[in-house]
């Protein structure tokens, strides 16, 4: 007798799509091809670390090639994967400056793509959960030449047709949205495919946990200095103080809170003063994030309103960034945008 498999990412996906009659299968193919690359990079965050420990190979491989850093290695394998299948107009990575074209001889599609390839990459060498961040949007003009198609791409978050990650950790897990419930989906490495372990994630209205990069704290203003303290103040009637976690990748940290409860901040800082809003980039970091959040029932802010609802200037704009559970997210909203009660 056949064994009982259980559900794959794109059975999932058709099945959501049977009720929407509009729907093409050039979604799906997306999806599937994302599902690809993140295996290809599954397999080589896992080899990596093998290498780093054995200190063997260095810089060359086996073939005698030159191993890439594995966050290049990541970029370069989602284009590989995404360019050819015809569906996207053009693509956005954290890694490359400008937008990244369809080579002629693919068929070009009506879809962008944006993403981090490897999120959380200074901790590769110390086995620490990584990811990898997208988010999907949809053209909006006629343009085809990538000359004339920054407008199409720095949309609000709020127009982005779905979204995921994938955290390489324990275990290699996909988490998605095309509005429609976030699910998730563990890679079983015996059989190479990602099968439905958590359907219809929904994060807890309020958490326990915050989680930020503390030694910032000199370089915050007093809102921030208020909140985090507010964070660490014992009070028994709201439960605090809460716990601390913080992991250094933002999707690892992100998907502990969003299936846990708790609150994920990236502030402003006077760190940098070419960087007054902090490290995380709106369109490949907090954007996707912020779509899943929202139909996992949490919020994401910049500390003033919607990280969704804001109008990028450009791709690689960086956004101070408070995610996680509805009321602490609002809690942060109160002390950050001053509209405290
Ligand atoms: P990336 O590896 O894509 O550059 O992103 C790193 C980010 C994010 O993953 C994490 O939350 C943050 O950097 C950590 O920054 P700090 O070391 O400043 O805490
Ligand atoms: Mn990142
Ligand atoms: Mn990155």
């Amino acid at each position: 007798m056949a064994e009982k498999v259980g559900t794959t990412i794109i059975q999932h996906l058709l099945s959501q799509q049977r009720e929407k009659p509009e729907a093409t299968g050039a979604f799906t193919q997306i999806i599937n091809e994302l599902t690809i690359a993140a295996k290809v990079i599954s397999r080589e965050v896992n080899q990596a670390g093998l290498v780093d420990v054995l200190g063997a190979t260095g810089d060359v491989n086996v073939q005698g090639e030159q191993v890439q850093k594995l966050d290049v290695f990541s970029n370069q394998v989602v284009i590989d994967r995404m360019q050819h299948i015809g569906q996207l107009c053009c693509m956005g990575s954290e890694e490359v400056a400008d937008l990244i074209d369809i080579p002629d001889k693919y068929p070009k599609g009506n879809y962008i793509l944006v993403f981090d390839p490897l999120d959380g990459s200074s901790n590769i060498d110390v086995n620490v959960s990584i990811g990898t961040i997208f988010g999907i949007y949809k053209k909006v003009s006629n343009e085809t030449d990538i000359n004339f198609l920054l407008s199409d791409v720095l949309q609000p978050g709020i127009k982005q047709v779905a979204a995921g990650y994938i955290v390489y950790g324990s275990s290699t897990i996909m988490v998605y949205t095309t509005g429609n419930g976030v699910h998730g989906f563990t890679l079983i490495p015996s059989i190479g495919e990602f099968l439905l372990s958590h359907e219809n994630i929904r994060i807890p209205e309020k958490g326990k946990t915050y989680s930020v990069n503390e030694s910032n704290y000199a370089y915050w203003d007093e809102k921030t200095r208020a909140l985090i303290d507010y964070f660490k103040t014992k009070d028994r009637d709201t439960k605090r103080p809460y716990t601390s976690r913080y992991v250094g990748s933002l999707v690892a940290d992100f998907h502990r809170n969003l299936l846990k409860g708790g609150i994920f901040m990236y502030p402003a800082d006077l760190k940098d003063p070419k960087k007054p809003n902090g490290k995380l980039r709106l369109m490949v970091e907090a954007n996707p994030l912020a779509m899943i959040v929202k139909h996992a029932g949490g919020y994401a802010s910049n500390g003033y309103g919607p990280i969704l609802e804001i109008k990028p200037d450009e791709l690689h704009q960086r956004v101070p960034l408070y995610i996680g559970s509805k009321q602490d997210v609002l809690l942060a909203e109160k002390f950050i945008g001053g509209k405290r009660t």
